[in-house]
């Protein structure tokens, strides 16, 4: 965009709430997705008085109730292109905005590439499972040994099967455990979909969240051990490990700029292999709401801003997510039950309808014996869920 061209737009519209003057677009971030992680980037970005614009194909999504929002399809170039129009900056909340989209946008509305955080050549990478796997083991960063299933069958059974585009919470993932259920899954698939990889025997699952902004070094946020419930993220507790080092040379693989949630396997001989990076906020990180220092959203705010990094030294935390009990209940009740104790525990609540199995909340404590404080905290939770009170 010229100068020129600013000049008529430049004169008239909001100010920029630090210097008074007027802004070329209406809102600082613009967030591609209105789930729940793009609303708690949002309340941090509000609190630093920032404008925030949601593109997301539901009205009342999570986000969307609390900024505005434009109403369109997170893969649309059209859609993603109003929203680089109005936004200094652009950034997104999941790995399913398809990086071909992100360029044709750019184009549509003449922006350049780096107001995009983070790139689309990343999430070019990120995109597919696939992708990644080959882009870790090209750079030495240990990942397990994926091929797509037009290969043929791998050589040793169990063995895992994936999604390559859009999987998320274990739907996508599947663990084949002879060559029979490899000839099922292959005659089921469209090609050029599934990928199929070694099956990692993990002592357990860890992840880091890593901040790695465009100048400047990168800060990791401490290594979380996390527990997978069905494959969906159940309790998230200190690691009292450090996977900052693998996890950090995943994002650079990848040449992340931005906030990265770093899946990796401890496996039983004791090395620390990469499963998946995330582009956004991540469950694993949801305890730094309450922690003391900064937060995963607040320092996704000011990554995507370019401004200075918080301190990553909070008090040991704990997270246990909140699912859709199997009928719907009373979120007061509820949630009194849950804060009805002397420890520190803190509840968070996305404002989603109920659905079983679906991720509604997690519940945050701190301090010593944090996990069992999250965990009790949860159960009296649930119990009360079903109450038939209305106070
Ligand atoms: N190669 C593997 N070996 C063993 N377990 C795996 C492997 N890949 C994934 N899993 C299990 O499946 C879960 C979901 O897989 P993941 O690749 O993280 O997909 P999603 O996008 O659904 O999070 C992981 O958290 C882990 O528990
Ligand atoms: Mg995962």
């Amino acid at each position: 965009m010229s100068y020129i061209s600013l000049v008529p737009e430049a004169l008239s519209g909001p100010r920029n709430p630090y210097n008074g003057l007027f802004v070329v677009h209406k809102y600082e971030i613009g967030f591609l997705g209105g789930g729940q992680l793009a609303r708690m980037s949002i309340m941090a970005a509000q609190r630093l008085g920032l404008r925030c614009l949601v593109l997301d194909s539901d009205p009342d999504s999570p986000a969307g109730q609390i900024a505005d929002s434009v109403v369109g399809d997170i893969r649309s170039p059209e859609d993603i292109a109003k929203v680089l129009k109005a936004c200094q900056t652009v950034t997104l909340e999941n790995e399913f905005v398809p990086a071909i989209a992100l360029q044709d946008a750019l184009l549509e509305a003449g922006r350049e590439p780096k107001c995009l955080t983070p790139s689309v050549e990343t999430m070019a990478v990120i995109n597919d499972k696939l992708e990644q796997r080959k882009v870790y083991a090209q750079h030495g960063v240990p990942t397990p040994v994926a091929m797509p299933i037009e290969a043929g069958p791998p050589k040793s059974f169990p063995c895992i099967a994936k999604q390559r585009f859009g999987g998320y919470d274990g739907k996508g993932t599947r663990t084949l455990n002879s060559k029979a259920d490899f000839d099922v899954l292959l005659s089921q698939v469209k090609p050029g979909t599934w990928l199929v990889e070694d099956f990692i025997e993990f002592r357990r699952e860890i992840a880091v969240m890593v901040a790695r902004p465009c100048l400047g070094s990168p800060v990791c946020f401490p290594t979380m051990e996390t527990v997978q419930s069905g494959h969906v993220c159940d309790i998230v507790f200190p690691a009292e490990s450090d996977a900052s080092e693998t996890a950090l040379r995943a994002v650079e693989a990848i040449g992340g700029f931005g906030l990265f949630g770093v899946e990796l396997f401890e496996t039983t001989d004791g090395q620390t292999v990469v499963n998946e990076v995330a582009p956004r906020p991540h469950n694993s990180g949801h305890y730094t709401l309450d922690w003391g220092a900064v937060s995963q959203f607040e320092q996704h705010v000011r990554l995507v801003m370019g401004w200075p990094l918080g301190p990553v030294n909070g008090r040991p935390s704990a997270m246990a997510n909140i699912l859709g009990p199997v009928s719907d209940g009373n979120l007061y009740m509820a949630t009194k039950a849950a804060l009805s104790t002397s420890d520190d525990v803190f509840v968070h609540w996305y404002g989603k309808p109920w659905r079983p199995g679906r991720k509604l909340g997690h519940i945050n404590a701190t301090g010593t014996e944090c996990r069992h404080h999250a965990e009790a905290a949860r159960l009296r939770f649930l119990s009360s869920w079903s109450s038939a009170s209305t106070l």
